[in-house]
């Protein structure tokens, strides 16, 4: 039996946020370049993306490269950039076909030129898709999203446009990247690593962590699959008690 029989449809997660991790490792074991494990790594996001879609998932996040990354050497960096874009432009007929819209999150302008227009372009070329917003996190970090947002809101409140009192949760949510999407109900990171390395760091606050040991080029829908039915197991009670939860007591 497939975990996606145990899936209820009615209790999806509107939107999965995922760290993609384990790439250099994966290619490691068997004795090839990082670059094999990134390249390899593409059929793992169209799995995974692929899956999403069908279930009637809204948002799907993916963590593909972070501002730290840059710090990797020049030619993984070259490798990844390369790949990108000729990602994007192999998947385009599958994100039409499955009407898979693309957005980007993070410090965008850091691609390189060549890099950027093709994602822009792509992200065009899908705008008219409606079933699934698929987040590409690129040159992306929590922290200098949090600091953009609170520059920004300083601005207005110097031009007079916000009262510092009026200042709430959701006008910091509303000044990230992510403001048009909801917030993740589940983040999945593979690779054995249980760390959130800079993403997210606000809208994952109240997100199901799901770590697995496996590697990024290892992980399939069955995969996915299972971190879903995972998430559907877990009581989440926003600080209230299980009873409370369960409506044994009435609130
Ligand atoms: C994730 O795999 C991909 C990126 C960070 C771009 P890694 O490249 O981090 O693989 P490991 O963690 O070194 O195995
Ligand atoms: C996080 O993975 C970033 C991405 C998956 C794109 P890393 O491999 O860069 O994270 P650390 O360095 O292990 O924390
Ligand atoms: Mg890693």
């Amino acid at each position: 039996m497939s975990f996606k029989d145990k899936i209820d449809l009615n209790r999806l997660p509107r939107h999965v946020a995922v760290i993609m991790d384990g790439n250099g490792r994966w290619a490691k074991k068997q004795g090839r370049l990082r670059t094999f494990g990134h390249e390899s790594g593409v059929t793992s996001v169209r799995e995974t993306a692929e899956a999403a879609a069908e279930l009637g998932i809204e948002n799907l996040t993916l963590y593909a490269f972070s501002t730290e990354n840059w710090n990797r050497p020049r030619h993984e960096v070259e490798a990844l950039m390369h790949l990108l874009i000729r990602t994007i432009n192999n998947e385009m007929k599958t994100l039409n076909q499955n009407n898979i819209r693309l957005f980007a999150i993070g410090n965008l302008k850091a691609l390189n030129k060549n890099t950027y227009k093709h994602l822009l372009k792509a992200i065009d070329d899908t705008k008219t898709n409606a079933r699934m917003n698929l987040i590409l996190a690129l040159s992306y970090s929590s922290h200098d999203e949090i600091v953009e947002a609170a520059r920004e809101i300083a601005q207005k409140v110097k031009n007079n446009e916000l009262a510092v009192e009026d200042i709430n949760d959701n006008t910091i949510s509303k000044h990230l990247y992510t403001k048009d999407f909801p917030d993740p109900e589940l983040l999945i990171r593979t690779s054995g690593e249980y760390r959130i390395s800079n993403f997210l760091m606000w809208q994952l606050a109240y997100a199901e962590l799901y770590f697995t040991p496996k590697l990024w080029p290892d992980f399939r829908r069955e995969d996915f699959y299972e971190a879903i039915v995972n998430f559907q197991c877990r009581e989440r009670r926003f600080g209230r008690t299980s009873e409370q939860v369960s409506e044994k007591v009435k609130l």
